[in-house]
């Protein structure tokens, strides 16, 4: 496994649209086992494609306290969200150190492929409903600092670019 390396906003490559998935074959597993590794080193709870600069409809996450129920999703399609929104804090290994509110529905049913190219059905709510439309964002091109205020974009903007240098 190797671990890759995670684009940093306000990097243009996570503008990139991602495209489906032809075939879950040996290099998607390859892909979605260095995303799974890059995103527990990171710390994260979820991990697109986009971030690693693969751009192919590719998720990686694991919302579970013992860091050990990893869940991947290929080409996932939200077929149902709820009308009940919520707002949650939200952060990105692409945006580190910045956390801001973001409302997006409460619950979500997602339809995507799994490791053995089948179709599995799930329905979220909580952190995993956030962590799904959040990751779901980035393989459209779209940070979560976009929800935000263009005042508020620009500094994140200008900060990252000074951690950037400074790192
Ligand atoms: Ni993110």
């Amino acid at each position: 496994m190797t671990q890759l390396t995670i684009l940093r906003y306000p990097d243009p490559r996570l503008h990139t649209v991602a495209q489906a998935v032809t075939k879950v074959d040996a290099h998607v597993q390859t892909l979605v086992d260095d995303m799974l590794q890059t995103m527990y080193a990171a710390e994260g709870v979820g991990l697109a494609a986009t971030q690693v600069d693969v751009h192919q409809r590719v998720i990686v996450m694991d919302v579970s306290e013992d860091r050990n129920q990893p869940l991947v999703l290929i080409n996932p399609k939200i077929v149902w969200a709820s009308d009940e929104k919520k707002i949650n804090d939200e952060g990105c290994l692409s945006v580190p150190g910045i956390y801001d509110n973001v409302e997006r529905p409460a619950v979500v049913t997602v339809e995507a492929l799994d490791m053995d190219g089948n179709t599995q059905t799930y329905q979220a709510d909580g952190l995993k409903s956030v962590c799904i439309q959040h990751e779901m964002d980035h393989l459209m091109g779209k940070v979560f600092v976009e929800y935000l205020s263009p005042l508020k974009r620009n500094r994140i903007k200008t900060k990252m670019i000074k951690q950037l240098k400074a790192d």
